[in-house]
């Protein structure tokens, strides 16, 4: 785009302010605006080209005028389109977490990373069982660069590739994280991708691992080599039937389709999740072996329960982890327990806490409470 006077690109935004999602524009009321701006000819005949042109007397401004889609940033709607475009040059490195236990697919991810290959992996699993830990410590041993996107529902274009900032007063085009991740050859993670809705299918031709064409821009985006892309679900992308997680969206069969290969997570064995409660216990200086036990117990059976359609809740890996830190602060362990399971309904938290005092009977709930939880 030739490069517009700031006394048309002010019509311009005029325009677009007062008539928010029209495109073709009256000669006249292009002429009225600029003039009940103080403005004259030579301020708006730079618009009124032969281009633009569609029939006497109106004119397409669409490719002039860019229309602001996002709810995120602080431009006023209708800004005009500038070319620049900047990045973030900050890279991200995740650090190595000493609590962590290396297991199931982590050896896999550390592979498939190593090989700078693009690869896109699709995890799936129950929530809070150690999948966005992972994929974080696989690239923070790697020192790998790595790039989270938390997706929600209201994720879109703008908040994936990027969109238009106002900085030191200058409308640019601000590159997300997914155009920095491809540039810089970086592990994207999305995040929960199965809280997505279909204004994410921009990613589409990026999960083939194809140029991107940014369209606000123009400009062409090629992924560096070493980019690759890794999901995590609660669901397999079909929904979730059973109402748990009523965030989850079904995933376009074609978006899926572009992964290639997806693995199903499931908890950890006892052994690795004593061991990971074990090391929690050390992060919060409060170590208690026998109790590291009864909790990876309580949870398994708890979990067989659930398998069986026998509850409707379970006791996650991070739901052990955040009963051992407040073990920590309140050294009590049916108190710790029953905050961290106080979110279930009164009968499945019941049935929790009486199933724990079963299998550490030397739990006493009352006294081991002083009489308060
Ligand atoms: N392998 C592991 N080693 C140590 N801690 C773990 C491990 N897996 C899970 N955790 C604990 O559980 C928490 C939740 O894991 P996270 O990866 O966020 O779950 P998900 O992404 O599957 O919902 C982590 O923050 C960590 O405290
Ligand atoms: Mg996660």
């Amino acid at each position: 785009m030739k490069e517009l006077k700031i006394s048309t690109q002010k019509i311009l935004e005029e325009l677009s302010k007062n008539y928010p999602d029209q495109k073709h524009f009256r000669k006249n009321v292009i002429e009225s605006t600029a003039k009940s701006m103080g403005y004259t000819g030579k301020d708006f005949y730079p618009i009124l080209t032969k281009e633009n042109r569609v029939k006497i007397g109106t004119y397409d401004l669409s490719a002039l005028i860019q229309p602001y889609e996002s709810n995120v940033v602080d431009l006023p709607k209708g800004s005009v389109a500038k070319m620049q475009s900047i990045v973030n040059e900050e890279k991200t490195f995740a650090k190595v977490d000493p609590t962590f236990v290396p297991w199931g697919a982590y050896h896999d991810i550390v592979k498939v990373i190593k090989s700078n290959m693009f690869y896109p992996v699709y995890i799936s699993g129950l929530s809070g069982n150690g999948k966005t830990f992972m994929v974080e410590q696989a690239c923070a041993k790697l020192n790998k660069e790595f790039i989270r996107v938390q997706i929600n529902p209201e994720t879109d274009e703008d908040d994936l590739l990027g969109g238009f900032r106002l900085i030191d007063g200058e409308t640019v085009f601000s590159k997300g994280p997914v155009l920095k991740a491809m540039e810089n050859g970086a592990i994207l993670l999305l995040d929960e991708v199965d809280r997505a809705t279909n204004k994410i299918m921009c990613l589409q031709g990026i999960l083939e691992g194809k140029p991107v064409v940014v369209k606000k821009t123009g400009e062409t985006i090629s992924p560096a080599n070493g980019f690759n892309v890794i999901a995590t679900a609660n669901t397999k992308g079909k929904g979730s039937e059973d109402g748990r997680f009523t965030a989850a969206s079904i995933i376009d069969e074609a978006f899926l389709e572009r992964f290639t290969i997806a693995v199903d997570q499931k908890f950890p064995s006892p052994s690795i999740e004593t061991k990971i409660v074990k090391n929690h216990m050390d992060k919060f200086d409060t170590k208690d072996d026998d109790f590291a036990e009864k909790l990876v117990s309580w949870a398994d059976i708890i979990r067989k329960t659930f398998y069986d359609d026998g509850v409707d809740e379970v006791i996650s890996t991070r739901r052990l982890c955040h009963i051992v830190q407040s073990f920590s602060i309140f050294g009590n362990k049916m108190k710790s327990i029953d905050l961290c399971i106080a979110r279930f309904d009164d009968d499945t938290k019941e049935a929790f806490l009486d199933l724990y005092s079963k299998v550490d009977s030397g739990v006493n709930f009352d006294e081991d409470n002083n009489g308060e939880i």
